[in-house]
């Protein structure tokens, strides 16, 4: 169980974050934050492409730098924030291929984070089940 405190201090982490967007083709620059078990934290901005279909969401930015530095589950909870030239207002959840991004991970180490979607103000509480129920993931495949 996360305090108060814990989901403030991540969500600062998406807010900076999302500082380092690349979106100049929509403008809405997203931070995301992921706080493991024992503490660390990983972040990730949107990276966007010319040829739109290829961007990338700070959510899948930030699992794949994750995983890539070798984090196997873990995963205890998730902050995202975004809005339009980095000025936040409504809360942003995670899109549909995000979820399930976040899910490989999360199943990994058979946790289901917390999800703290941020925005100008007030902060929406959820949980990765809750996101993507009946999730398909690495268990359907014989994995951990
Ligand atoms: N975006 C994210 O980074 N995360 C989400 O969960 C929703 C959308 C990005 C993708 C694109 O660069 C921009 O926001 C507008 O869709």
């Amino acid at each position: 169980m996360q305090t108060s405190a814990e989901r403030d201090r991540l969500i600062g982490m998406a807010r900076e974050a999302a500082t380092g967007a690349y979106a100049p083709y929509s403008r809405f620059h997203v931070g995301a934050a992921l706080l493991f078990a024992d503490g660390s934290v990983v972040t990730g901005a949107n990276v966007e492409n010319a040829s739109y279909g290829l961007s990338l969401c700070a959510e899948t930015v930030a699992v794949s730098a994750a995983m890539a530095a070798g984090r196997r589950g873990g995963l205890v909870a998730v902050a995202v924030i975004g809005g339009i030239g980095g000025v936040f207002g409504e809360t942003v959840t995670p899109c549909g291929r995000c979820r399930q991004v976040l899910n490989e991970l999360a199943q990994s180490g058979d946790t289901d984070p917390v999800i703290w979607c941020a925005g100008g103000e007030g902060v929406f509480e959820t949980r990765l089940s809750a996101l993507l129920p009946h999730a398909f993931g690495p268990a359907n495949l014989g994995q951990a």
